[in-house]
């Protein structure tokens, strides 16, 4: 249940001028060009993490707007190979047109992953709301049978099918699979989600444990911590851990560019220490940072979709002890 607190935030933030919302989300759009991105890995790479980098804006209503992210995303993998970024890239699929015309926008999706993987550098699909779930692991899938093996896609603890897509991906990719796991940002109707914390929690949790036992790649994407002290403790169970090679018979040929298995990821402005903590103690920790004109929609289609998200931006302002970029 979303609370009256959080939606009055959200309520309230969605009618501000325009630069009180640029103010607030300030701290976690890196700001509207890649040399903008450029400058905060920079900066936090001096922090041990390492990287992806989000084009914001997502679906589209016509071909021509797919353009544009496919132009911007080359420029993002060119600005990483010349400053020597530890970094990959992160796109929502919607945006390379996978709506509005499969076929195109899988042409436009195979046109930036060949590109990438030329420049040996890993593409995630992040994961949409349920209208695409199916269209995007099909395309991870159909890109591995291409031969382009550097893609990978997300998946939400939230979503009963979740388990059910480990398993059937677990059969077509085997340990190449590479995952991102999240509780899951868009709110699905109740007949194919969880919403109560405590049951997206258990199923995010057991998502993690079936993609380890699969022998894929995992990217355990939360802040929360009984999400990550459940993830170390899966961990290692496995003999799994930092600067340890990964033990498992069934997993995949070490990646490039990744760690022994599995790596952390956080979002840009959401709890630093916590991410400083994990990197401290060894643990490949990897930064998702968003750029791009299109910020000012983003942080209201956000807002928009999970109210929960008013709590969490109060409550980082209110009380920053509880949340250090
Ligand atoms: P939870 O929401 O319980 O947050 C735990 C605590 O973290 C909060 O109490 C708060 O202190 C802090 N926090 C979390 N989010 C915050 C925020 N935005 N601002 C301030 N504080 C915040 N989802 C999706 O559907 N598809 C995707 O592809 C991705 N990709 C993705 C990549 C990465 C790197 C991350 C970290 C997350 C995603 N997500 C996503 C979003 C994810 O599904 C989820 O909505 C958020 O991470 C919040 O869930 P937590 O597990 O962090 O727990």
């Amino acid at each position: 249940m979303v609370s009256w607190f959080s939606k009055s935030i959200v309520a309230m933030t969605i009618r501000m001028p325009r630069w009180f919302v640029g103010w607030v989300s300030r701290r976690y759009v890196a700001g509207s060009t890649i040399q903008d991105a450029v400058k905060i890995m920079h900066r936090l790479s001096k922090e041990g993490a390492c990287f992806t980098v989000d084009v914001l804006g997502e679906e589209i209503t016509t071909l021509d707007e797919a353009q544009y992210f496919l132009d911007e995303y080359v420029a993002v993998l060119s600005a990483i190979t010349e400053n020597g970024l530890d970094a990959n890239l992160s796109i929502k699929p919607t945006a390379f047109g996978l709506l509005i015309d499969e076929k195109k926008g899988m042409e436009n999706i195979e046109t930036l992953v060949r590109m990438a993987n030329e420049h040996d550098m890993f593409v995630r699909l992040d994961m949409e709301d349920h209208r695409v779930t199916t269209p995007t692991i099909q395309a991870v899938v159909d890109l591995h049978a291409m031969g382009l093996t550097n893609v990978g896609t997300v998946l939400q603890g939230r979503l009963f099918r979740t388990l059910e897509d480990i398993m059937q991906l677990e059969q077509s990719l085997g340990p190449a699979a590479d995952y991102r796991i999240c509780k899951g940002i868009y709110l699905e109707p109740e007949e194919i989600s969880f919403s109560a914390y405590q049951d997206i929690v258990d199923s995010t949790n057991a998502c993690i444990d079936q993609m380890l036992a699969s022998g894929a790649y995992c990217a355990i994407a939360s802040h929360d911590i009984p999400v990550i002290e459940y993830a170390k403790s899966a961990l290692t169970a496995r003999g799994m851990g930092p600067d340890k090679a990964d033990p498992r018979s069934n997993a995949g040929e070490k990646r490039d560019a990744k760690g022994p298995g599995y790596e952390f990821q956080m979002l840009l402005g959401v709890r630093g220490p916590m991410r400083r903590k994990l990197a401290k103690e060894g643990h490949r920790t990897r930064v998702y940072i968003p750029y791009g004109e299109k910020w000012y929609e983003y942080s209201i289609r956000r807002l928009q979709e999970n109210p929960t998200i008013g709590t969490q931006v109060a409550k980082a302002f209110l009380m920053p002890w509880t949340n250090r970029p």
